[in-house]
């Protein structure tokens, strides 16, 4: 079974994906950490995110066996994610990570942006998970003061919404819901209800039931 979470950052989809792959015992993979590692691996080379030959070839090294995930959600990062995730060649060179980790059974529940669409096109469940934005920035504010990292309410809104933008926008794998996708909205819903609510949605496709 392979099930894909995408949504707009910080709409609770990484959290919801996590608790989805325990429950039915698949594996999980949060791709955004791989866009996230080649930010990480340009800027600690002194290039800039947008310097397409260098993303590529950090793309194509990468080995994400050696993710040290609390390095790579530091919000130092998280801007450069979004840029380099924008170049195609980059993209291209984490497509075959990604689909293989989702084929190899029991299968998997991937996480991001383009799973839907691009990754999985074929996934037996596609959830698109939002929230509001002011919604999604409380949370992040939540996430980055629990790891210590400084928290500004509005800074934080603006880099989601910068991202978001950038992510919509992009003409390579845009964010953007498949047509056969659930949409999930967690705008009030907290961590238990939200897992629920996939729950509900993952089940009543396996059942063949339609949802209304
Ligand atoms: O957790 P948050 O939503 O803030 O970010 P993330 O899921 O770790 O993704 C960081 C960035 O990677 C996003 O802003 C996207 O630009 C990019 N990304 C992507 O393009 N495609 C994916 N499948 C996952 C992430």
């Amino acid at each position: 079974m392979i099930i894909a979470i995408d949504g707009p950052a910080a709409s609770g989809k990484g959290t919801i994906a996590r608790q989805v792959a325990a429950v039915y015992g698949l594996r999980h993979l949060d791709t955004g950490l791989l866009y996230r590692a080649v930010a990480k691996a340009v800027l600690e080379a002194g290039y800039s995110p947008d310097d397409a030959a260098r993303a590529t070839e950090a793309a194509i090294v990468l080995d994400p066996r050696k993710f040290d995930d609390n390095a790579l959600k530091l919000q130092a990062i998280t801007e450069a994610a979004s840029v380099v995730a924008a170049i195609p060649q980059v993209r291209q060179a984490l497509m075959s990570y990604q689909r293989e980790f989702a084929t190899r059974p029991p299968g998997a529940v991937l996480d991001g942006r383009d799973i839907g669409t691009v990754i999985a096109p074929g996934a037996d469940v596609k959830l698109f998970v939002i929230a509001t934005p002011e919604v999604r920035a409380a949370r992040r504010v939540l996430e980055l003061k629990a790891r210590a990292e400084p928290a500004d309410e509005k800074e934080v809104l603006a880099d989601l919404l910068r991202r978001d933008e950038r992510d919509s926008r992009r003409t390579s794998a845009p964010l953007k819901a498949a047509p056969d996708a659930h949409l999930l909205d967690t705008t009030h819903l907290g961590i238990d209800a939200a897992f629920r609510a996939a729950v509900d949605i993952i089940e009543a496709v396996r059942t063949g039931r339609k949802r209304c």
